[in-house]
């Protein structure tokens, strides 16, 4: 039975609910099934939800077992829109989709919030860099982050997409002292699987065949995408690539620069496969990670194994047992090449944090990041 409750006149933030009573369903049907989460998705009615919502209804991001309640949260703009994705999600059928809520106030739609995917932000145009949208966004996630703070689950597990993805994530965290900081992430899968992706057609092989790829750094043009210690078929990819120069010179830049490609062909940012990458992501905390092997995740660097500045969100080389946390792989081989790049993305990412310390407490220095960068120049540009 589907009752439908619109927005209660008069509020400012209305969240008006689509609530999926099973009460008169035989049991047996739901018989194993885990007690439902509460995964809440920002940005819900942009492209990049349009395509991870439905994976996520689907079971196959929490498993087949796995109950969901979606709570949805939009913008004023958007919140036609945002009740179309909900008749969208009705409409498609998914039996482990228990409830889904929409709205646009964070406060009502992180409540119990076990999972926080947080998508919803400006993203950038041509001409942009990632650091360009640190004032534009930055506000954002301090709402989020204090919301989270106060009405979500304390074991939340925040996962920050919009950019530039790692400082958003620290101002998030920065913002929810309730939360556990182990719990928040940045999305940097993305750019592991691009660089699988590019290691794998250029050994003949398939991608699953590729292993142990981490990337290091920022979700930026400075991120250090390790071909040093990644895997094809158990043997070092150096070896079965025997092509350093393409590793360096070709290999390197085509990752870091892959979402500006994108952004060039398509005049907007990559959704599809961000949406994967963020599937595979969650999945990957999830489930055990296979024996050897590990996954990219961008997380605060407290307590980190390399030496890495503390009080900013880095991404490193991660395991999890599948309970929804991870731990650091520790003794990847840090070459002189890949030092000197890990240097430059530590530097790029504390200097984005000194220039949001007014959004996260912190007293930091001046703001010193350079203007636009490159990689989505247009055609003619410069
Ligand atoms: C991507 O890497 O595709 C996204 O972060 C979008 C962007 O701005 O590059």
């Amino acid at each position: 039975m589907t009752t439908r409750a619109a927005a209660e006149e008069g509020e400012p933030y209305g969240v008006f609910k689509l609530n999926y009573d099973i009460s008169n369903d035989v049991a047996a049907k739901s018989a194993g099934w885990k007690t439902p989460i509460v995964v809440a998705v920002s940005g819900a009615a942009g492209q990049i939800s349009n395509h991870l919502l439905f994976k996520i209804a689907s079971g196959e991001v929490y498993g087949a077992d796995q109950p969901i309640i979606l709570n949805l949260l939009g913008s004023e703009r958007s919140k036609e829109a945002l009740e179309g994705v909900a008749m969208e999600l009705e409409d498609s059928l998914y039996p482990l989709l228990r409830q889904v809520n929409i709205g646009i106030d964070p406060l009502k739609i992180f409540k119990d919030a076990e999972w926080a995917l947080l998508i919803g932000a400006k993203p950038r145009g041509p001409g942009m860099e990632r650091s360009d949208l640190l004032e534009m966004n930055g506000q954002i996630f301090v709402e989020q982050g204090k919301a989270l703070n106060e009405v979500a689950n304390k074991t939340c597990k925040v996962c920050v997409v919009g950019n530039p993805c790692n400082t958003n994530a620290l101002i998030a965290m920065e913002n929810a002292p309730n939360l556990d900081r182990k719990n928040f992430h940045a999305l940097t899968r993305l750019d592991e699987n691009r660089a699988k992706c590019q290691l794998a057609l250029k050994a003949g092989v398939f991608y699953d065949t590729v292993s142990n790829v981490t990337i290091w750094g920022n979700h930026s043009t400075t991120q250090v995408p390790d071909f040093v210690n990644a895997k094809i078929d158990g043997k070092k990819a150096v070896e079965v690539i025997g092509d350093d120069a393409w590793l360096e010179e070709e290999f390197t830049p085509t990752i870091q620069t892959r979402g500006g490609a994108l952004i060039k062909k398509w005049g907007r940012s990559s959704a599809a496969s961000t949406a994967v990458s963020i599937a595979d992501a969650i999945k990957s905390l999830v489930t055990p990670t296979p024996e050897g092997d590990w996954f990219s995740t961008a997380v605060s660097t407290d307590g980190n194994p390399y030496g890495i500045a503390e009080g900013i969100v880095f991404s490193m080389p991660c395991r999890s047992k599948g309970d929804g946390s991870y731990e650091f792989v520790e003794g990847l081989e840090i070459n002189d090449w890949l030092r000197e790049k890990i240097k430059a993305s530590e530097e790029e990412l504390t200097k984005e944090a000194d220039c949001v310390s007014h959004l996260t407490g912190k007293l930091g220095g001046a703001c010193e990041l350079q203007g636009a960068g490159t990689d989505t120049m247009l055609p003619g540009e410069n």
